[in-house]
């Protein structure tokens, strides 16, 4: 049975953890292929919300089994903070959730290394959440990382402690103003760290590759959106993985053809936290609009997300870049209410027509060439069925669906699991 994947493609925070909720009754298996705890996964049933940043969203459900992949990195901190809010569920956590070996750790000098370095940039900041994910893969590539494999090791507090050493040496180079205690941070980290030790760690490539094997089904959930991928993002405005499809290989240890759909979510509109290029951005009552009706606020920072319309040449590229072979499109309620409604579809850039991302997309670079729709007043919020939805928002996910070439078959139409409608 082939692995199916689930991506973002925008800049992250398009509902994934809403659609794997909504599809993880259909799999055995959810793994996690990248990212960190700068994810925060929402998802809300029974009228409550439930914010989730490692643990892979199959963890509700019954009878899935969850993996956090090697191209994870794990902050035990926060990992212990999303075992807690999950003790009042009752769910048998260690029979469920499996940790692979070679996901890497973030340290608590990772964090302060991240603050070191975003404070040294000044305007040029990316935006970080400030969880340790880049001086993480940093380490990772630059092959001095720690893994939970490590834990397993008698050494391992020595081979911690060296890196924390190097660590306070190059946040000192930095040369600016991060106040810290250490001695605070690592009594928290060790009593995490004991607490992550009672989970089973697995050589996560073997045990997926088995599964394939005995047939069951397994969903690679993916963690921030396609444009903010390490090669193929807006960099240096990214994050410091593979959010596309092929991190899915490389985050699991799953071979390219055994990859079978490849879900697509994005958002009926566009948004973006933290720095970075947005050429759709909106700056008037629109964007207001839509930070208000759809609750555009960081689920792991708070932060508030800049807003504009659906790019379509940004869509496009995500969904080359990525096989996607079904859309979902997300917050499509949000939309309700607009006059008129734009969609991105081609480029000025630096004064010539485009019709594809180019390298640069800096706002001096691109201003955007848009086509309007007539928007709907309907509210969607309590519709469920295809047949009752506007004829105006129909129009407007066909035109999607003939611009990209890849069929809308999810029309989520509010936060709860029951607000979704297929196609
Ligand atoms: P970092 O990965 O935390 O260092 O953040 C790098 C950039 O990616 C920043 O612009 C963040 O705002 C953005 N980012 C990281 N994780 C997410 C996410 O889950 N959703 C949306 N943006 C994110």
């Amino acid at each position: 049975m082939a692995v199916n994947l689930l991506l973002g493609l925008q800049w992250g925070d398009e509902g994934k953890g809403k659609i794997v909720d909504v599809l993880t009754s259909n799999y055995d298996i959810i793994a996690r292929f990248q990212g960190g705890p700068n994810a925060g996964h929402t998802l809300i049933f029974d009228g409550q919300k439930h914010v989730l940043h490692t643990i892979p969203s199959g963890i509700f459900h019954k009878n899935a089994m969850n993996v956090v992949g090697n191209g994870v990195v794990i902050d035990p901190v926060i990992f212990q903070k999303e075992l807690e809010n999950l003790s009042k569920f009752n769910i048998n956590i260690s029979s469920k959730l499996f940790i692979s070996r070679k996901a890497h750790l973030i340290l608590p000098t990772h964090r302060l290394l991240d603050a070191a370095s975003e404070a040294s940039k000044g305007k040029a900041k990316i935006g970080s959440t400030l969880k340790g994910i880049g001086p993480t893969y940093m380490d990772k590539t630059g092959r001095n990382g720690m893994r939970i494999g490590d834990l397993e090791l008698d050494d391992w507090k020595e081979k911690y402690s060296a890196l924390t050493e190097k660590h306070i040496k190059m946040i000192d180079f930095y040369d600016v103003d991060i106040e810290y205690n250490l001695a605070e941070l690592e009594a928290e980290f060790f009593n995490a760290i004991d607490i992550l030790k009672q989970l089973p760690f697995i050589d996560s490539e073997e045990f997926l590759n088995n599964a394939i094997k005995e047939n069951k089904s397994i969903l690679a959930e993916g963690a921030q959106g396609s444009m903010l991928d390490i090669d193929f993002g807006t960099y240096p405005f990214v994050t410091s993985s593979n959010t596309t499809a092929a991190g899915a290989c490389t985050g699991l240890g799953i071979a390219p053809n055994k990859i079978g759909e490849v879900f697509g979510i994005f958002k009926a509109y566009t948004t973006r936290v933290g720095s970075g290029p947005f050429p759709t951005e909106l700056f008037d009552e629109n964007g207001a609009t839509m930070s208000k009706v759809g609750h555009e606020f960081g689920a792991t920072t708070g932060r508030p997300r800049r807003c504009g319309w659906l790019d379509l040449v940004a869509l496009k590229y995500a969904v080359q870049v990525n096989g996607v072979t079904q859309l979902m499109m997300m917050k499509g309620d949000v939309l309700s209410g607009f006059d008129t409604i734009k969609v991105c579809t081609s480029y000025n850039y630096k004064g010539t027509e485009i019709s594809h991302l180019p390298y640069n997309i800096e706002e001096h670079n691109v201003t955007p060439i848009y086509t309007e729709f007539k928007g709907w007043k309907e509210d969607l919020t309590s519709m469920t069925n295809i047949k009752t939805l506007p004829k105006e928002l129909n129009e407007y996910i066909k035109f999607i669906e003939d611009f990209v070439e890849v069929p809308v078959k999810i029309v989520s139409v509010g936060p709860d699991r029951k607000q979704t409608i297929m196609r």
